[in-house]
């Protein structure tokens, strides 16, 4: 199938598969333990209906919005992914410049296998700086210093990694960073032949912002102690909001009254999240937490909603229940495993034409407009 024909961010996801070896794909596909919170994310958009509204003038379309006092052509930007280039060579910076050519936010992660530097070359002043706090304060004043010199303006501060997720696929498939190859891995590569030569050609990706870490701890297993701190409390918020001068915007957060909480401590923003899924399976979708949330802090800071963003129409799904913006993670990264930097481009195409066609049957010609009149049927838990 070619790319013109893949008329979904699912059909990229299938294509992704067929070129990608299990090992990496269940490393983006995969969600915590038996998966229900991730299944839960994209079932429960699915259940939200919107009514659509006709004979209004929808000839033309504003799909902009502005965040953190900047305009972006489409309402949603690309999440923080660690260790993309696993997934397709090259994945960080195909998805850096795809969000720089179509005015989107990109967020690079701490754990990206491109340094920060690079992708904010990439993004190029499009570029949002996402932290994980390390058990060891003078990595994260490493990251935060590097960020504030390349030229961040955003940073976005991961609070839902007390711990990594146990994520049963990457358990079955004894996925280690850096990856052994052992011999069922040589074969999965073997299977994937495009994959295996691009992958050559770039090297074995790494978490490429910890290289002095890498360096100087006496193994792997002390650097991914070192990522993320089981130690992260709000004190330690409250000091980073004291030591970064720019936009603060916290993302993991489920609960209204962590969100008050971060409000009252003078960040910019937050983003509800459930880490697509990946840190529990018994937690809630994002888009069912959304409204208590909104109606605690909405005209107090921005709300991002990210997981399971799957379809243009879960971007207004999002905003009539109170979020100014969306990420999406796995659609992009899907996109690039189907098909490199065209794929990428195909996912973002795929996206904003569904949402473009929804604001159009919606009668809404531009995008800010969307709110909770559009709600309709009540279903769920959603009011
Ligand atoms: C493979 C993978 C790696 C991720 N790495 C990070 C990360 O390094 N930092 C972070 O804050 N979130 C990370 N996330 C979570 C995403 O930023 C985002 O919350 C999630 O992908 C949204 O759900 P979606 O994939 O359904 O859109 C990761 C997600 C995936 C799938």
């Amino acid at each position: 199938m070619g790319l013109e024909r893949a008329a979904s961010i699912d059909d990229l996801r299938l294509r992704a598969k067929r070129r990608v070896p299990r090992f990496a794909f269940d490393l983006v596909d995969g969600g915590a333990e038996n998966e229900r919170n991730m299944r839960r994310n994209t079932e429960a958009f699915e259940q939200m209906e919107l009514t659509p509204r006709y004979m209004v003038d929808v000839s033309d379309i504003d799909t902009r919005a502005t965040v953190f006092g900047q305009m972006f052509d489409a309402p949603f930007g690309m999440a923080p992914i660690g260790m993309l280039n696993a997934f397709w060579p090259g994945a960080d910076l195909t998805l850096a410049r795809l969000c720089k050519a179509q005015n989107i936010p990109y967020t690079a992660s701490s754990a990206s296998s491109t340094s920060l530097e690079q992708l904010a070359d990439a993004a190029d002043g499009n570029g949002w700086f996402q932290l994980y706090v390390s058990s060891d304060a003078t990595v994260t004043e490493g990251l935060i210093a590097r960020a504030e010199a390349a030229g961040y303006t955003t940073l976005m501060v991961t609070a839902d990694v007390p711990a990594a997720g146990k994520r049963d696929r990457d358990i079955r498939n004894q996925l280690v960073v850096p990856f052994r190859f052992t011999p069922d891995v040589i074969l999965q590569c073997m299977a994937k032949p495009r994959w295996a030569l691009t992958s050559l050609k770039h090297g074995t990706p790494n978490v490429a912002n910890y290289s002095d870490l890498l360096q100087r701890a006496p193994s792997y297993a002390d650097v991914q102690k070192t990522l993320i701190s089981p130690g992260f409390t709000w004190e330690d918020l409250e000091r980073l909001r004291e030591r970064w001068k720019g936009r603060l915007v916290v993302k993991g957060i489920l609960h209204s009254k962590d969100a008050v909480a971060c409000a009252e401590m003078g960040c910019d923003g937050i983003v509800v999240s459930n880490h697509g899924g990946r840190q529990v399976a018994f937690g809630p979708p994002t888009i069912e937490v959304l409204p208590a949330i909104a109606k605690a802090v909405a005209g107090r800071m921005t709300i991002i909603l990210d997981s399971g963003i799957r379809r243009g129409v879960d971007v207004l799904r999002a905003k009539a229940l109170g979020a100014d913006f969306a990420l999406a993670g796995r659609a992009f990264a899907y996109g690039v495993g189907a098909g490199s930097d065209a794929g990428a481009q195909r996912a973002f195409e795929i996206l904003q034409l569904e949402l473009v066609r929804a604001l159009g049957q919606l009668g809404i010609p531009s995008f800010e407009a969307v709110g909770p009149s559009q709600l309709s049927a009540v279903k769920g838990t959603i009011s």
